[in-house]
């Protein structure tokens, strides 16, 4: 036990605001693997680490930004939280509140969230709303609904979210020595890159308390699906698009927030197709022997994407966070590259038949 991760909030008390600390709600969030990943090195001619989000407690990023957002509610005696979601935030909200005491009340797009996350809010016992509608049309109504009622929004829009979140950049340097000089990543409600963005630049620079312990920040490099790309497209989509219902998002509430973030590190914002997301998928399970959820693939298929353009500067340190679990959504590891749908091979229970099917004759 003396070694044990105590959660982001204790393990980085100097670093956030008093108020999450009154009451503490901790799953034991973050202190997540940063995995090299050789395969993807000799793709992009970088030197590529993987940051594994999907090891978080309800397995995804959403974690860090939930035990801040989920304490400070605690802290001001809050007994209900709402949130919209794709599925990971619902997940962990659900999680959370139930861990807190608190109803947990969630609204998801019908039809278009993944199995995994959607048991998992029915099995933390949130009450758990499918909208005739998107996204961007339940966090509308989340937002109003917090507006209205006795009840809080966790959404990333809440502040606290955004300071839980940052601890993954100082994660991320922490286990380097330094910054890396590319943080790649998916964008869907455009919270995270916020979110990092801001935990890079506040372990860079030196306050009155706190020493700064990177030298520098690193370019933000954030990829969205191509069916859902509004900041890419520099206008809202109306009916937003992809297989990588995560991150299916038309009119991010981050969207300014995520566009500085990109301006200041000198990044950039990209859009990926779906098939270059399951390319990704596929590489990072087969050969980085990394699962992930497909949105959590869209950062590699960035990277490999801009490598193929001649845009990674070679030897370069980068970071890509993958930021959900591929249990979550599992069905896309069951398909071939060519789509069609893998069977596993039936055989006898005896050594012959099965060496045989093993090709070992
Ligand atoms: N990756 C995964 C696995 C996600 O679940 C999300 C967002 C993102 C990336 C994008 O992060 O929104 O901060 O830009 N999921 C939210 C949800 C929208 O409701 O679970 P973002």
């Amino acid at each position: 036990m003396a070694h044990q991760w105590r959660g982001i909030i204790a393990e980085y008390a100097d670093r956030l605001p008093a108020h999450v600390q009154e009451k503490i709600v901790s799953l034991g969030e973050g202190g997540t693997p940063l995995v090299e990943a050789p395969v993807l090195s000799e793709l992009t001619g970088a030197q590529v680490f993987l940051k594994v989000e999907g090891m978080n407690p309800t397995g995804s990023f959403k974690d860090r930004g939930m035990t801040t957002a989920i304490s400070a509610a605690a802290g001001r005696g809050a007994q209900a939280v709402v949130c919209a979601s794709t599925g990971n935030t619902s997940a962990s909200a659900a999680a959370y509140a139930t861990r807190a005491g608190m109803l947990c009340a969630v609204l998801v797009p019908d039809g278009k969230i993944a199995m995994g996350k959607l048991s998992q809010a029915i099995a933390h016992g949130a009450r758990l709303l499918q909208v005739d509608g998107n996204f961007d049309d339940c966090l509308i109504a989340a937002r109003k609904l917090a507006e209205t009622h006795p009840v809080e929004l966790v959404n990333s829009v809440n502040p606290d979210r955004i300071e839980g979140q940052k601890t993954g950049a100082f994660e991320i340097v922490d286990a380097l020595g330094d910054a890396p000089d590319i943080h790649a990543l998916p964008v869907g409600n455009a919270g995270n890159i916020t979110a990092y963005r801001k935990g890079f630049v506040e372990y860079a620079t030196a306050t009155a308390d706190l020493p700064a312990v990177a030298s520098r920040t690193p370019a933000m490099w954030g990829f969205q699906a191509a069916g859902s790309a509004p900041i890419v497209a520099g206008h809202p989509i109306t009916e937003p698009e992809t297989i990588a219902t995560a991150i299916r998002i038309g009119n991010p509430a981050s969207w300014q927030q995520a566009e500085a973030a990109r301006d200041e590190s000198g990044g950039v914002i990209e859009s990926v197709t779906d098939e270059q997301i399951l390319a990704a998928h596929r590489i990072l399970s087969s050969q980085a022997g990394v699962f992930v959820e497909p949105a959590s693939a869209a950062g590699v298929a960035g990277i490999i994407s801009r490598a193929e353009r001649g845009l990674v500067p070679a030897g370069a340190r980068i970071v890509v966070t993958v930021t959900g679990h591929g249990l979550k959504d599992p069905q896309w590891a069951l398909r071939a590259a060519d789509g069609s749908e893998v069977v596993p091979t039936r055989v006898g229970a005896d050594v012959v038949s099965i060496a045989d099917a093993l090709g070992l004759g």
